[in-house]
């Protein structure tokens, strides 16, 4: 129960992220029981797509959203999954917030350390990239520790 009110909590994030917004008119918004189970692609398409868009080009409007398609960043899997875990600037963090309070509690959406796995190695090895050197839950789970927390 908590985790639904959080994840529709966190679909209110629409309103301060217009693409998001958009993209969200299109896909079906996963239940938060689909959403425990989604995989790195289905993780992409119901969440990152949102901002980065569907083919992972990114786009500029409102905020400016990096591409994820062709990204030399993106040779390193550890500094995908920092990005993903930690956050950085309009890029919000997917990983667990204890820190976290009230409404951005609420707007936070807590992936595992095995899906943040999966769609890093999702965005990795699809859109043009081609790095094949699959990071692992336990990998993810290494790098807490070492995560600065988003403000
Ligand atoms: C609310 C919009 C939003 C969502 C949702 C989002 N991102 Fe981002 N992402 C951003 C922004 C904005 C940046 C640029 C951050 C900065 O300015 O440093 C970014 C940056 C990144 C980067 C770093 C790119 C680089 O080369 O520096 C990666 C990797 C990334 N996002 C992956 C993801 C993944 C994977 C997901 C889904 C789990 C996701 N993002 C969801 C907005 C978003």
């Amino acid at each position: 129960m908590n985790r639904m009110i959080r994840c529709v909590g966190w679909l209110g994030l629409s309103t301060v992220a217009p693409a998001f917004a958009q993209s969200h008119e299109a896909a079906a918004v996963l239940s938060p029981e689909a959403l425990a189970h989604a995989d790195g692609e289905q993780v992409f398409r119901h969440i990152c797509q949102g901002c980065h868009m569907p083919d992972a080009r990114g786009a500029t409007g409102a905020g400016a959203y990096p591409a994820l398609a062709g990204d030399p960043n993106l040779a390193s899997a550890t500094f995908a999954a920092e990005i993903v875990l930690a956050g950085r600037r309009d890029m919000p963090s997917f990983g667990p917030r204890p820190d976290l309070q009230g409404f951005d509690a609420m707007m936070h959406v807590d992936l595992t350390d095995a899906q943040i796995a999966a769609v890093v190695n999702f965005v990795r090895s699809h859109f043009g990239n081609d790095y094949h050197d699959a990071i692992s839950a336990a990998d993810v789970a290494a790098l807490h520790p070492a995560t600065p927390r988003k403000p």
